[in-house]
């Protein structure tokens, strides 16, 4: 902290918060709020003679309440600037009325309630995230009694307990009765590893094995007559000599009990903790007593970083830690370009493995700011501006907020913020978007070839190239027999299958058409496959409506690991297949040709005041017109504004 102050290429903003992220790579504009501190940090010399005067008694939280602070404190000793802060929520002198003691106290005069908070603008090339993560509440856990006796705590108050710079001065007292405790048993996996969401997380929080240990020595080390207890489900002890320190743990005479605690009981007199354990070892029930309970509590993602991956579109993974662009090849880039993330905020991790990533995160934004240039996807949006209709769907629907619009505008795509999902081309009902090097046209074609002989045997599937299309890479490649009727036609991520192309892949004579995409939380869009759900949802709506059996569309999640489960979708969807009989499909064709589901247009296929046919995608409702952007959006039958029109006898 205190280098990072002192280096003169870093401007460091203490009791500042992020409001809001613009822009895109290379040219962000943050704009930040900092905080009023009431005190001028430059002249405070921390004497400390205002905190004495100040009547405001707090828990302190950086002590776990463990201690007390008052309205006027330093946040934590090695704070960086070392000066006085005033917390405005708590100082009664916000009303000068009603205290202003520490005013009078400070001699140097430093502290000033007319600060008032700044609001800075800066323009960065790149940013690194790197927000941290919390720890889980253990009070829902009620067999280990956390709420209910003052001697059991989690490992982050016992860190306080220990520390020189705790409440107790590193001399280790149980809160009850601050008598030191000999008998010390820490309970592993507290919030982590279950698959009940009320008893915490599915994962494993990757430190909690090594700090207990390391808790241990401590221990072991400034009390060697403690008698310490573990009890585990199994340990983790990988990293650089880690299992020799687990080895030295137990070595030492630190007891390992393979269980977790079902029961802890208070002896009232005493205040000891009675722990009843099953040994699953030895296949026994055990019972134990202990001065101190410790609750190896696992750790959770920061509530305070959802603000922040909204602003910067990030995406999370399922366990609510912000996700990388690819686990393996670019572990500390986004899907947003020039966004980095460094350290527990991507998922738990220690110290260690935290500076590597921060180090990596800091040369990925160095190279980039570095280059001065940089290279743009080539599949990218591009607008059609004569055809848009100035809706701004497109910008809503970009996960990566890389379209403007503002109204009565056509929409503008920024190509170094587009990472060519195709999102929004598949959501302009106008056509009026495409995408560089991946057209309509070419999908179209696609679907032509593919049924333009015996359709009934063909299965239309659209993969999304990382993860359904190489899912189906694993199961070629791995000889997973599967049903020939599969025909892939591969999009960048499911939201680029446009409802129209489902359609036309009817109207030609798709027995069953397939849209298959990562998994849902694990689109490499940010979350661009919501989008798919909604539209796919809104094709059976319209099938249904049109007469046609909405079963005959699929939407699949399929991973690039999942061969086999690739090979069960193909089965499955070509089963399927199987059900729709010849007059099904000729039905099908009939009902559609009536509706006009035409060929894509170009985009010189519609022009303000000509004539069109016109057709509603969700009733199938069809007539002629006037093409008109303004007049000509809603279905006389079922007020949708899912029309799509073609020039007439085009
Ligand atoms: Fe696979 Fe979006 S990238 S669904």
């Amino acid at each position: 902290m205190m280098d990072v102050g002192r280096h003169p290429k870093i401007e460091l903003l203490t009791n500042a918060e992020l409001e809001d992220v613009s822009g895109y790579v290379g040219n962000f504009k943050a704009r930040i709020r900092k905080k009023a501190r009431y005190v001028n940090e430059a002249e405070c010399t921390a004497c400390g003679d205002c905190v004495s005067v100040c009547p405001v008694v707090l828990p302190d939280e950086y002590q776990m309440g463990l201690s007390s602070r008052r309205a006027i404190y330093i946040p934590f000793p090695q704070a960086v600037p070392s000066a006085y802060v005033v917390s405005a929520e708590d100082c009664l002198g916000l009303n000068p009325i009603a205290c202003g003691k520490c005013l009078e106290a400070c001699e140097k005069q430093c502290i000033n309630f007319d600060m008032k908070d700044e609001h800075i603008e800066v323009d960065v090339g790149a940013i690194i995230v790197a927000t941290g993560m919390d720890v889980y509440d253990p009070s829902a856990l009620d067999e280990y009694g956390y709420t209910r006796f003052t001697n059991v705590v989690t490992s982050l108050e016992f860190e306080r307990l220990i520390s020189t710079g705790g409440p107790l001065e590193g001399h280790l007292a149980r809160p009850s009765d601050l008598k030191r405790p000999r008998r010390i048993g820490f309970v592993q996996c507290v919030g982590s590893r279950t698959q009940d969401p009320q008893r915490g997380n599915p994962y494993c929080s990757n430190i909690c094995c090594m700090n207990t240990i390391k808790d241990a020595q401590y221990l072991m080390d400034n009390y060697p007559d403690s008698d310490i207890m573990v009890f585990y489900i199994d340990l983790r002890a990988y990293g650089k000599g880690f299992e020799e320190l687990l080895m030295r743990t137990r070595s030492r005479g630190v007891r390992y009990v393979r269980g977790l605690p079902g029961e802890v009981r208070e002896d009232a007199s005493s205040g000891n903790l009675l722990v009843t354990v099953e040994n699953t070892t030895d296949k026994r029930i055990e019972n134990y007593e202990f001065d101190m309970l410790v609750l190896a509590v696992g750790a959770t993602s920061a509530i305070a970083t959802e603000s922040i991956r909204q602003m910067v579109s990030l995406s999370k993974s399922p366990d609510g830690f912000l996700k990388e662009a690819h686990a393996k090849l670019r572990p500390v880039d986004t899907p947003t370009k020039g966004v980095f993330i460094a350290g527990a905020v991507e998922s738990p991790k220690d110290v260690r493995q935290s500076v590597t990533q921060a180090s990596a995160a800091s040369s990925r934004a160095s190279i980039l700011l570095n280059k001065g240039e940089f290279s743009v996807e080539a599949i990218t949006a591009v607008v059609f501006d004569e055809q848009c209709s100035k809706c701004g769907l497109c910008a809503r629907a970009c996960p990566f907020g890389a379209i403007t619009w503002q109204k009565k505008q056509a929409p503008k795509v920024i190509s170094a913020a587009c990472s060519g999902c195709g999102c929004c081309a598949a959501e302009c009902k106008y056509g009026a978007i495409g995408m560089r090097h991946f057209s309509d046209q070419a999908i179209y074609a696609q679907i032509d070839a593919i049924l333009e002989k015996d359709p009934h045997e063909k299965v239309v599937t659209f993969a999304c190239n990382w993860c359904s299309y190489a899912g189906a890479d694993t199961a070629g490649v791995s000889r997973m027999e599967y049903p020939p009727s599969a025909r892939i036609i591969r999009t960048m991520c499911s939201a680029r299958v446009n409802p129209e192309f489902v359609w036309y892949a009817f109207q030609k004579g798709a027995p069953v058409v397939l849209v298959s995409g990562c998994h849902y939380a694990d689109c490499h869009y940010i979350d661009a496959n919501r989008n798919t759900v909604r539209r796919v949802e809104g094709l059976w709506d319209g099938l249904e409506k049109s007469g046609i059996r909405p079963q005959r569309l699929l939407l699949e999640w399929c991973s690039a690991a999942e061969g086999l489960r690739w090979q069960a979708i193909m089965k499955e969807t070509d089963n399927k297949r199987k059900t729709v009989t010849r007059e099904e499909l000729e039905q099908t064709r009939t009902l559609l040709a009536k509706a006009r589901v035409p060929r894509p247009r170009t985009d010189k296929d519609i022009n303000e005041n000509q004539e069109a046919d016109f057709v509603c995608l969700r009733c199938g409702h069809s007539w002629a017109g006037i093409f008109n952007v303004e007049t000509e959006r809603t279905c006389a039958e079922c007020k949708s504004n899912s029309i799509r029109w073609l020039r007439k006898n085009a």
